[in-house]
This record gives C-alpha cells, structure tokens and sequence, in this order.
C-alpha cells in the first residue's frame, strides 16, 4: 500500500480519538496547542486587517494606468520599505517579490547554473547537507545536468563547520549556500563567516534564511550575503508570498519570464494583499523581537522539563538556536506514535520536515548529525511561536510526561529496568 494512504488511515484512526480525548481550558473551551511554527505560522491578525482592502475594494493591478491600479501604490512602497528595513537592505540592493522560499531558492541555484555554470565559468557549487529540500532537490537536479556539487557535513551540534568549507572550497566554485538557521534543529550557522571565505574563492553566497527572518535579527550588511531568502507565512504573514534579497541588484538569469513586474527580474502581476501582509509581517516581527524572549523563555520552560525525562537528547545548545525550536529525540518511541498521542490531545508538533513527513521516513537532520536509525526515527520537534502562552506550555508538559510513559510501557525497543532508571514518571 503507498505510503500517504497508510499514514491516511493511521491518521483518520486519531482523528477519531483527537474529537473525544480534547482537554478543557478553565474558560471551558476545548485545549488546542500549535507547537509546528517551523512548518508555517498562524496569521498575525493585524497582517490580516492590513491585508483585507486588497481583496475587495483596491483590487487593481499595479501595473494599469487607471485609478485601480495607482491607488495600491503607497501601500506597496510602505511593504517594500518595511521587507528593506527589516532586513537592513541598501536602495542599491533589490528585494524581489516571489512566490515563496521554494521559488526564490530555485531562482538563485538554477540562476547560477545559467550563469556560471553552463557557459563553462564555473564548475561547482557547495551546500550542506542539512539543507530544505528546496535546496537539496534543486541541487540534485543541477547535478543531472553536470555540476558538481559538493554537500558539507556538520558537526554533532548540526552546524556546518567554516573549516569543512575552507577544506571544500577552490576557485572553481560559483556559489556557497548555507541556511541561516535549521528548519529542524533551529541552529545558527556562522554564516558571517562561511560568507567571508566563499567570497576569498571568488564564489557567491547564499543563505536560505526562512527560518531565521522574523525569529532573530537578520542583517544582510552585516552578514555580507549576495542571496539571502525568505517566506512570509514563517513570521505570521500569509501563504504563497516569498522574496529574494540581492545585493547589488547583481544580474541573475530569471526563472519566470513575461511582463515587466519586479523590473522584468520576475514577472507575474503583483500579489497587493500579499505583499501588503508580508511587509506589514516582518515589520510586525521585528517591533516583537523583544518578545522573542517571552518565546525563549517559555521554550526553555519546556525544554527543561523533557530533560527531566530519563533517556532524552535535544539536539544543539540552547543558545546557539533560534529562540522558538527544540529538536528531541525521547529513545524508545517512534516520533509518529508521539505525534498521533500528542495529536489526540490537540497539540501540533513535527517529526521532521512537513514536507517529508507523510512518508514515515528518519529524520534526515538526526541523521546527518550520525545519529543510530532507531534514535533518528524517534525525533520530535517543537516549536513555538509569539502567540504561544504559559497555560499551552504547562498542558503540553502534562501530555508529554503521560504519553512518553504510556508509549514506553508498550514500546518493544525501551526497558526501564536495564539501565536501572527510575523514570520518575
Ligand atoms: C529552511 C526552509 N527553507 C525553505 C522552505 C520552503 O519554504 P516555502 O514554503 O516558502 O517554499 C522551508 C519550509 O519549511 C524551510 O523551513
């Protein structure tokens, strides 16, 4: 039986239990937690109020010559402002309005290829292996057509180091791209620094910063990336709505041709509400990083709590991560059965990548870092986001202590005894 049609009845079976086992919050309303923002994030309701005029009343295309279509200008500068404030951007540089983070990342890697590659320029181009699929399927794809591409280790925090890059690197190489923080794990890379050394080879930089735009300060200037991308339903804007930071505007052959929209860099009549929301998004993001610390605190709060649990890891030291993700691997339970129990009690969390999880497959981050198969597949990933609160936290903490000694009990992999722990649970 394929894959998605086994996890579809598996998942049809708890959804039967999720209706009658929800908990109730003390205003009587059923407990509902969303603890997968790595995977995409809720709506900011004053991204939606900004965002409405656009679909209704200003509807125009920005491109007409009529009243309709000038009318949507001042909202689109003072997004455009917002997406070049937010990310320290020059006038000089441009920020191209895309589809999402998977366009933008196609953009730039095929956009090398074109460039660089094909015309014989250029040989090669070096990734991670921990990077999105975005970036690892286009590179696959790139390899098909003759380039090489070289994918970098990382370190047992799940960091590519700068020195495998200095070791990888030579003046054949077109373009280094680097993710700014794991979508998994949540941890920083040095990209500062891997930025410095790709550019002492001549080579061009790129880092796939969706999850850190929004979640930390995000400097281009500072971090000296020529490429640096984003999605906007990672910070709380809508869906379908990404950009691409380039520095310099450096000329970079585009993936969609037509009309002149984005300066004939990516055509496609503009998304008005989108790139209202996304603009009014990160604008958002940015006044609430103060609060990202209520975010960290509330994410440490759970964190020390899964550490109590006997035989627990959590990938990567709390302060080199993005302040939202905790990346744990609980030995003895499947990540899935932990998500289906966890499900049925109303909380949202990830086993891996969203992208990847209808196929029941190890967690790839948990194996680059060389964890064993049974400990990959035992990964559990919780994120949080601005909008999570303490009640949310304190019942996720509950659920998970019950529901890692009701799974352990029936797990054919986990003895307590062995080990003489006390599981204390
Ligand atoms: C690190 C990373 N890069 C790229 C993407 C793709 O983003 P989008 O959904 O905007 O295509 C994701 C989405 O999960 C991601 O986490």
């Amino acid at each position: 039986m394929p894959k998605v049609f086994r996890i579809d009845i598996i998942l049809f079976n708890y959804a039967y239990h999720f209706t009658c086992n929800l908990h109730v919050k003390s205003n009587g309303e059923k407990m509902k937690v969303y603890l997968d923002n790595n995977a995409t994030t809720m709506l900011d309701p004053e991204v939606y109020e900004a965002m409405k005029p656009f679909f209704m009343e200003m509807y125009g295309n920005p491109n007409s010559l009529h009243q309709y279509g000038s009318e949507t200008h001042p909202a689109l500068r003072i997004a455009m402002n917002n997406l070049y404030e937010g990310l320290n951007a020059k006038d000089e540089d441009d920020i191209i309005v895309t589809s999402c983070a998977t366009e933008s990342i196609n953009w730039v890697l095929k956009g090398i290829y074109y460039d660089y590659i094909l015309p014989g320029k250029k040989k090669r181009i070096i990734t991670s292996e921990v990077e999105h699929p975005a970036v690892i399927s286009t590179c696959k794809f790139l390899e098909k057509l003759g380039a090489k591409i070289t994918y970098l280790p990382v370190n047992s925090d799940g960091v590519v180091e700068v020195q495998s890059l200095k070791d990888a690197i030579d003046d054949d190489v077109a373009l280094v791209s680097v993710m700014c923080a794991n979508n998994e794990t949540g941890m920083i890379f040095p990209i500062k620094e891997l930025a410095a050394v790709a550019h002492e080879h001549g080579a061009l930089f790129h880092s796939d910063g969706v999850q850190a735009v929004g979640k930390i300060p995000v400097d281009v200037q500072e971090l000296d990336v020529d490429f640096l991308n984003f999605s906007a339903h990672k910070f709380h804007g809508p869906k379908g709505i990404g950009g691409l930071f380039i520095k310099d505007s450096r000329p970079l052959t585009s993936l969609f041709h037509g009309g002149e929209q984005m300066g004939g860099r990516r055509s496609g009549t503009l998304d008005v509400a989108g790139i209202v929301g996304m603009g009014k998004a990160l604008k958002l993001a940015v006044e609430h990083f103060d609060e990202e610390k209520n975010v960290r605190i509330l994410r440490d709060k759970l964190e020390d709590a899964l550490l109590k649990i006997p035989d627990i890891f959590i990938v990567g030291k709390k302060d080199q991560r993005v302040p939202n993700t905790i990346l744990a691997s609980i030995k003895g339970i499947e990540g899935e059965a932990m998500l289906w129990d966890l499900n049925k009690h109303g909380i949202a969390a990830s086993t891996g990548s969203a992208c990847a999880s209808e196929d029941l497959e190890s967690n790839p981050v948990m194996e680059a870092i060389g964890a064993e198969a049974d400990l990959a597949h035992t990964a559990l990933r919780l994120s949080l986001s601005r909008f999570t609160t303490k009640e949310e936290i304190d019942y996720t903490i509950d659920v998970i202590n019950t529901a890692v000694k009701r799974l352990r009990e029936i797990s054919s992999t986990y003895s307590y005894a062995p080990k003489g722990h006390k599981s204390g649970l």
